[in-house]
């Protein structure tokens, strides 16, 4: 039973191999910080900007990368919102719910993304275009109703800004 616990996890640390950019890019980070625990958001994020996503087993690689556990790693993964665990469309919508966007047409913002891309939040179009998520705050108050694509703060977006604002992503 051990045998075969064993040659699973190999098989997923075989599985998984850091491209070279990301691989650099996570050694960049360490050179930030004063160990790899505070590196690990920048060394999950370096994953997911070149693959759009973090999958499971990257995780014990990326770990052993940065000398902190798979399990400690883990942890960081699932608390972040903004570490996707499962694959993403090619541009992810955040649109803020806190208390100011919800003052200024949170509510029709999200109805009008809703409406126009037919998902939920959670979800990623068919054709996949675009995921749609909620985000807490995105520090930009007197701009709600805010959202963000991709890097890309907008706000105040309004129903009818929706389909303009969307057309400039393919
Ligand atoms: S409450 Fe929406 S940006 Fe702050």
């Amino acid at each position: 039973m051990t045998d075969k616990v064993i040659k699973l996890a190999d098989l997923n640390k075989t599985a998984f191999v850091l491209s070279d950019e990301e691989r650099h890019e996570v050694e960049h980070a360490l050179t930030h910080y004063p160990d790899g625990r505070a590196a690990s958001i920048d060394a999950l994020k370096a994953v997911q900007k070149h693959r759009g996503w973090v999958p499971d087993e990257a995780i014990p690689v990326l770990a052993e990368a940065i000398g902190i556990s798979a399990a400690d790693l883990e942890g960081v993964a699932t608390f972040y919102s903004l570490i996707f665990r499962r694959p993403v469309g090619r541009h992810v919508i955040k649109v803020c719910d806190s208390i100011s966007c919800h003052l200024t047409g949170y509510d029709e913002l999200r109805g009008e993304l809703v409406k126009q891309l037919g998902i939920n939040y959670g979800q990623t179009t068919k054709d996949g275009r675009y995921t749609l998520l909620p985000i807490c705050c995105l520090g930009a108050c007197d701009r709600g109703a805010t959202m963000m694509i991709d890097d890309d703060l907008h706000g105040p977006v309004e129903p009818k800004d929706v389909a303009g604002i969307l057309g400039t992503y393919s």
